[in-house]
This record gives structure tokens, sequence and C-alpha cells, in this order.
């Protein structure tokens, strides 16, 4: 039988290259050899969203589009919207009861977004038990694999253990372990050498115009120790060199000489990059654009994907409450 990939991603901004190179280059690719499944994970951006919530919709159809253009085919992998597909809360109610309390409040993740989000009250019930939904998302399709960034790692852990422990308490193999696809492109930062993020505004996103990036590359931090065009660069510690290794690897070399011999200038060797990824971009650009017209048709997908995944999701769930009941 076909393995099983699922993967998530939740809809709360626009999407930009870090998704790219690290989460949709490899996730179209993967839909060559298995059966995928890609869920628009809405319940989980209302977990931190709640307060504003009538922005997911829209975000979410955004963000499929987004997919799409990059190569997400809805003929080829099961494309839905968490939301449509109810029994994803039914499988989370049956693995919170048997999660305990410690494991969740352990949680690295957790840990650290309770410190870093301020901007939102994230100190309730639900997003406590954020893992736990997460782990029906895999569990609901009995997933064999599941490409994620290495930040999920603990989230992807909890859903073994979660696993284990249903299918120990219920005396059946329900379920089996699920392994991590992690991608082999490097990570690039932002625009500012920290993480790239939506909530330390320094990305490039999918849906940037041509203009935009060229003034963004521009604003990238470069080597500290080259001052002025004179001074000789080391590439190996600019973010801007490492773009090149990602977007123009075949010019990477030559980028290494000009900089560390002086021979160009910072803002010349931006320019040339930027050129560079725009060219990777306008291809995604344009199908972004001509899916943008037809926001009805996206939705129509939606609901396709979701009848999809529901016929999975059913038969799971009866087997589920066979070994409870
Ligand atoms: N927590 C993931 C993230 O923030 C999104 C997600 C939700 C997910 N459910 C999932 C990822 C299931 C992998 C599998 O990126
Ligand atoms: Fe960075 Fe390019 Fe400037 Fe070198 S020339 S420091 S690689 S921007």
């Amino acid at each position: 039988m076909t393995k099983k990939v699922f993967s998530a991603m939740r809809p709360t901004g626009k999407l930009h290259l870090g998704h790219l190179l690290g989460a949709l280059k490899n996730w179209a690719s993967l839909q060559e050899n298995y059966q995928c499944i890609f869920s628009i994970a809405d319940w989980h951006a209302l977990m931190s969203e709640y307060e504003n919530s009538k922005v997911i919709r829209g975000f979410g159809i955004d963000m499929t589009i987004d997919w799409i253009a990059c190569g997400i085919d809805p003929d080829k992998a099961i494309v839905y919207l968490q939301s449509d597909v109810v029994e994803h809360l039914e499988l989370q109610m049956f693995l919170s009861c048997l999660t305990p309390l410690g494991w969740l409040e352990r949680n690295p993740t957790y840990k650290e977004q309770l410190r870093e989000i301020t901007s939102r009250d994230l100190q309730t019930y639900a997003f406590l038990g954020y893992p736990v939904l997460q782990a029906a998302d895999i569990l609901l399709y009995k997933a064999d694999a599941v490409p994620i960034g290495e930040d999920q790692l603990p989230h992807l852990e909890l859903c073994r253990e979660i696993a284990r422990r249903f299918n120990s308490i219920y005396k059946k193999e329900v379920f089996s372990d699920c392994r991590a696809i992690l991608t082999q492109t490097p990570r690039l930062l932002g625009l500012d050498n920290r993480k790239m993020s939506k909530s330390y505004g320094n990305t490039i996103n999918l849906s940037d115009n041509a203009k935009e990036v060229e003034t963004k590359v521009v604003s990238m931090i470069t080597d500290p120790k080259r001052i002025r065009k004179t001074d000789c660069g080391h590439p190996e510690e600019c973010n801007v060199y490492s773009y090149y290794q990602v977007f123009a690897v075949k010019e990477a070399p030559e980028a290494y000489q000009w900089c560390s011999k002086a021979l160009k200038g910072c803002v010349d060797c931006k320019k040339n990059l930027s050129a560079h990824i725009n060219k990777d971009l306008s291809p995604i650009r344009e199908k972004r654009a001509q899916l943008e017209k037809n926001r009805g048709t996206i939705e129509d997908m939606l609901k396709e994907g979701a009848q999809k995944a529901r016929a999975i999701a059913q038969k799971t769930m009866a087997e589920v409450r066979e070994v409870v009941y």
C-alpha cells in the first residue's frame, strides 16, 4: 500500500521564503511517491487567534493559493481545511483523556511560546492541549511520515507517546509509529539575521512583487566587518551569501570572490541576488495572480478535499470507538 504522508500549517498570515524552502518544495516532491494529506490547521490557528478569529478563513484561502502556486497539486494530494473534518475534534477528545498533564506542561515548545508570545493570552486550556490536536491530525489518517521543521520534533514525539499509550490501554495496535521527514535545505535567516518569521517583520513573502523583493534584499544585514566598499568581505559571515547558496548556486563561487576581494559593493551584490530570487518567484507569482481571481474555485476544491479526508477519518474513528467501547 502507498505510504501516507500528513502535514499541516496554521493559516496565520502570508507565507514567506522560509515556508517555500523549508516545507512546500519538499511537500511538492513527496506528492509523487506518497498519498499526501495536507491540512490547513485553522483550529490550531484559532488557539492563538481566538480574539481575532475573523481573519482565519481568509488566511486559509490565501495559504491554499500559495500552496498551489508552489506546486501542491489537489489532484495528487488531499488538501483540506481542518475544521471541515469534525473527526479531528472527536479523536482529540479520546486522546485528551489519556494524555498526562505532565507531558503537556513539560513540552518545550509550549514553554517557549508562553514566554515569547506576549501579544496574546495563551494561558488557556486549549493551548496547553495544542499537541493533542496535532497528534489527532496525524493519527486520524494513520500517517507513516510527517514532513516538519525541527521545531516541531517535540510535538511529533508527543504524538508517538500518545499513540503508544492509546494502543497499550485499549490493547490493540490501532496506531503505528510515524516518523519525521526533515527538510534538507539549509534554513534561511530573515532580513535581520534572526529566524525568518512574520512576527519579526523580517520576511520575504511569496506575494511580494519584484520591487518589494529588491527593496527588502537591499535592506539585508551584511558582513559587519565590511564597512567601506574597499574593505574585503567575509561571505561566510554574511546572510546575503547564504542566500546565494540557495538561489544562485552556480554564481555563489563568483560571489565569494567578489566579496572577499572587494571587487563588488554590497548593494550591487544584493541587487544581483534579488534578480535571482525574483526569477524563482516569478512563476509562483503568476500562478498566484491567476488563482487569486478565482477564490470561489479554491473553496470548492477545499470542500472536495475535505470529503476525501473524511472518508479516511471516519474509518479510523469507527475503529477507535470500537476499541474504546
Ligand atoms: N503545529 C504545526 C506548526 O505550527 C502545524 C500542524 C498542525 C502540524 N497539525 C499538524 C504539523 C500535524 C504536522 C502535523 O507548524
Ligand atoms: Fe555580503 Fe555580498 Fe556584501 Fe559580501 S558583497 S558582504 S556577500 S552583501
